[in-house]
């Protein structure tokens, strides 16, 4: 596909309409006139601290909604691993401003955000600790507006989100279909800033989200197909990002393939890392998502091969190549996976975050107690004993190799 031209945006018809190329930035022109158009005169924005102003988004937002005149309020202070506690405060702010729409601009926290905030601005009578801990089912929530600045969550394009709900160490996931954004954009030059290691970990998340919706007992042939051009794509172009973070062809294809993912697991849905990694970074809310997923996804994929090894065997032949689609291979692909994240400098495992093997019970018993993850579990090609879970955290804790 070298002759695709990165310079035209095209629009990816998901259930999301994603606006997707270099300069889809301009498209939220086209998105602002839409607003005006149904009557949204007042909007709630939702980001962090400054990557909506680093990434060059702001500019191109806030004129866009001043041409057209829609007013605008302004929550910058999500974090990485965003809590119940700022997606309630957003919600009494945008309350109070009477929002009729959520823009969320960045990675995955604000857009995650976002979309907590938009169901409850339609439910006042409840909180975000309700709406994680499944105290009620959402239909309804505010137009939802996702402005991408990472290629990893895919969650611009999916009905996801996540919260860390933290007096109780819960990273619950929610996915209602009334979360779909109605338009997202992923522009690709929003993300030439996005350091190597976060670029990495982004990328490591699309590859784990694909691994999983490939190999659920829900999977079909869609979410497999997405899978294979997923991992390709992400072995392709992250070793050059990496090296030339301004590249644009390659944040091109990288952003392509987490929207590809996000798509992915849409359909199959997710199972052991995400299942096994939401406790991590609710115990270390300064862990990266993606640095928790590299760190396990090995052991992930030597516990669940014998089950999945036709489909991981093509799914991960561009990592991996030469593997047969038999059981036996379990140890030579969970090598394979681990030697290809080291290779890109993803070195750690729990150990060298000082998880150790007291922690193991701890994390244990969060995968059974956070709300969520039970479903998760429940769906994964194997069936999740303790014995299993067990096992992935303590292979997690060094190298397999
Ligand atoms: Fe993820």
């Amino acid at each position: 596909m070298k002759s695709m031209d990165i310079n035209r945006v095209t629009e990816l018809r998901l259930a999301t309409t994603d606006y997707f190329g270099v300069g889809a930035i301009n498209k939220f022109k086209d998105i602002a006139l839409y607003l005006k158009n149904e009557g949204i005169t007042k909007v709630m924005v939702v980001s962090s601290k400054s990557a909506y102003i680093k990434t060059g988004a702001w500019d191109v937002v806030e004129a866009a909604l001043k041409n057209n005149g829609i007013s605008y309020l302004l929550y910058n202070k999500v974090t990485p691993n965003p809590t119940d506690v700022q997606t309630d405060e957003a919600t009494v702010l945008g309350r109070d401003f009477g929002a009729e729409a959520v823009i969320g601009i960045g990675g995955g926290s604000p857009i995650d955000t976002a979309k907590s905030v938009a169901i409850m601005l339609e439910y006042p009578q409840y909180n975000t600790t309700d709406l994680y801990t499944f105290k009620f089912t959402p239909n309804k929530a505010k137009p939802i507006i996702a402005i991408n600045t990472t290629h990893g969550t895919g969650t611009e394009v999916n009905r996801f989100a996540v919260v860390t709900v933290s007096d109780l160490e819960y990273k619950p996931a929610i996915a209602y279909d009334c979360i779909y954004p109605l338009f997202a954009i992923d522009d690709p030059a929003l993300m030439v800033g996005l350091p190597p290691r976060q670029t990495l970990y982004v990328s490591i998340d699309a590859v784990n989200h694909v691994t999983e919706a490939a190999t659920t007992k829900l999977t079909n042939p869609f979410a497999v197909l997405l899978a294979k051009q997923t991992i390709e794509l992400v072995h392709e172009w992250l070793p050059v990002v990496v090296k030339d973070p301004g590249n644009l062809e390659g944040r091109y294809w990288l952003t392509y393939a987490a929207a590809l993912g996000g798509t992915s697991f849409d359909n199959g849905l997710l199972h052991f890392t995400h299942a096994l990694e939401h406790p991590l970074s609710a115990i270390r809310p300064d862990l990266s998502h993606g640095l928790g997923l590299s760190m396990i996804l090995p052991a992930v994929i030597k516990e669940i091969y014998a089950s999945q090894a036709e489909i991981l065997a093509e799914i991960y032949a561009p990592i991996v190549p030469g593997l047969k689609g038999t059981p036996d291979e379990a140890n030579t692909i969970a090598i394979g996976i681990e030697k290809w994240l080291f290779g890109l400098g993803v070195t750690e495992k729990l150990s060298d975050l000082n998880f150790t093997d007291a922690d193991v019970e701890r994390l244990l018993t969060l995968t059974r107690e956070t709300p969520s993850l039970d479903g998760l579990l429940g769906i994964a090609p194997i069936e999740a004993t303790d014995e299993v879970i067990r096992n992935i955290y303590m292979n997690s804790m060094k190298k397999i190799s």
